[in-house]
């Protein structure tokens, strides 16, 4: 069984990881969400909340489930027998980043390798932090993150 993991803080999800999630569901047999609990970051969302609106808007993905996970992603690969870590590039600046993790990850793992989906364009532009401070000054965000997600930033 191929077994895909798509990392991530999501705080808060929005349609560009609901893309990138949705097209690994179609390559593999099976793809953990798995919800980064930083200690180093201040998320908006707890990871309960961000668990709970990934399940929510994946619900219609049988083979996708979702976990919050509190260590180093290459020791979840390992537990969950996954070869794949995908991820979203959205343009030239998520690269060197990206590059970085993926070369650690497969330093420290060397069964792992990291996959790359070039975003929907409709997203590109479309990040976790830009959506936090448009909501947080009241800006419309409803069309760039699903409707669960909004609905809880508009209660914020
Ligand atoms: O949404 P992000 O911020 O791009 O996600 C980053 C994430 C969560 C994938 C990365 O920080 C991560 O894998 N964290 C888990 C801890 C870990 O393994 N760190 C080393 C990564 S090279």
């Amino acid at each position: 069984m191929a077994v895909a993991i798509c990392p991530g803080s999501f705080d808060p999800p929005t349609n560009g990881h609901v893309d990138v999630i949705q097209r690994a569901s179609r390559h593999f047999d099976r793809v953990v969400v798995s919800v980064a609990v930083n200690p180093a970051k201040t998320p908006l969302l707890t990871p309960d909340q961000r668990v709970d609106l990934l399940r929510e808007v994946l619900s219609h993905l049988d083979n996708v489930e979702v976990e919050a996970y509190d260590g180093l992603l290459v020791d979840l690969a390992r537990k969950r027998g996954a070869g794949v870590i995908v991820k979203g590039l959205r343009a030239l600046s998520d690269v060197e980043r990206e590059l970085q993790m993926a070369q650690m990850n497969a330093g420290l793992y060397e069964a792992v390798d990291t996959f790359f989906v070039t975003t929907d364009p409709r997203w590109s532009f479309v990040s976790s932090s830009l959506v936090k401070e448009v909501a947080a000054y009241g800006g419309d965000v409803s069309g760039l993150v699903p409707d669960a997600v909004n609905r809880l930033l508009l209660k914020r």
